[in-house]
């Protein structure tokens, strides 16, 4: 028996001609120069002082009140937050005011700052356009990839660069959340929604009449009129107030007291 599966066995054993390998595919790589370390700069440098304003040190107060007095260190992102939003950028100097205010060693401070990605480690502009790539909003709408290349157009620069004006930053993130109305992006503190490679160059040129001009900002939300994430199809259930109300099917209160006694 054994014999008559030697010649079969030997044929699997030859070389074959055919490459024994699969190629990967992969996404293409949009190359930012951003570094992920710290390089002193002349407007990044341990040298540069910075404070909290007096304002801000109300807020820093409230924020510690928070916190028992042995666990202040436990502040230390809202407090690298607040930094970033007087300062503009989370910088060298801001990390060691909070490390210094929190009674940290600053290395301590380094580790948060570096590794969440909200923390802007060097300047961006007045506008800091996010946006997001990964699956759903690839697939959502006209797709993220049309939305980055009118980006690119539009700005005349690609991710992890700044405008030669000083008023875009431009980078690619991860979800941001907001998947049923893709494709997005995050603009500082708001997103804007639905978006269409139209709509986006719209958006970006009114966001520069209004810096440069005091114009009102655009609202923030959904481009495609559509009300938050309310089905982009209209409304296919609940057309009608229902006749009856949730009270008439809820337990009284202490309705069951009877029977937890027993
Ligand atoms: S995938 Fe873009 S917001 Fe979730």
């Amino acid at each position: 028996m054994a014999s008559k599966l030697l010649p079969r066995a030997s044929r699997w054993l030859r070389p074959s001609s055919i490459p024994q390998y699969r190629s990967f595919s992969v996404a293409p790589q949009r190359l930012s120069d951003a570094l992920m370390v710290h390089r002193n700069k002349p407007e990044n440098n341990p040298s540069l002082p910075f404070k909290f304003s007096e304002q801000n040190l109300k807020v820093v107060d409230e924020i510690l009140k928070r916190y028992p007095p042995q666990y202040k260190k436990a502040a230390v992102m809202p407090l690298l937050d607040l930094g970033q939003r007087q300062h503009g950028f989370t910088s060298i100097s801001v990390m060691n005011e909070v490390a210094r205010m929190l009674e940290m060693p600053p290395m301590r401070v380094y580790e948060v700052a570096t590794f969440y990605t909200m923390y802007n480690r060097e300047p961006v502009g007045k506008y800091f356009v996010q946006i997001c790539t990964t699956t759903p909003c690839q697939l959502g709408g006209c797709g993220s990839d049309a939305i980055v290349k009118a980006i690119n157009e539009h700005l005349g620069i690609t991710p992890g660069h700044t405008t030669e004006d000083g008023l875009f930053t431009y980078i690619e993130v991860e979800c941001l959340g907001a998947c049923v109305n893709a494709p997005m992006v995050q603009i500082n503190d708001e997103y804007y929604e639905d978006l269409t490679p139209e709509s986006i160059k719209a958006l970006l040129t009114a966001l520069k009449e209004s810096a440069l001009t005091g114009a009102k900002e655009p609202a923030p939300g959904p481009k495609s009129g559509r009300k938050t994430c309310e089905n982009s199809a209209g409304l296919t259930n609940l057309h009608e107030v229902p006749e009856w109300t949730p009270e008439q099917f809820m337990r009284k209160d202490g309705a069951l007291d009877g029977e937890t006694k027993q």
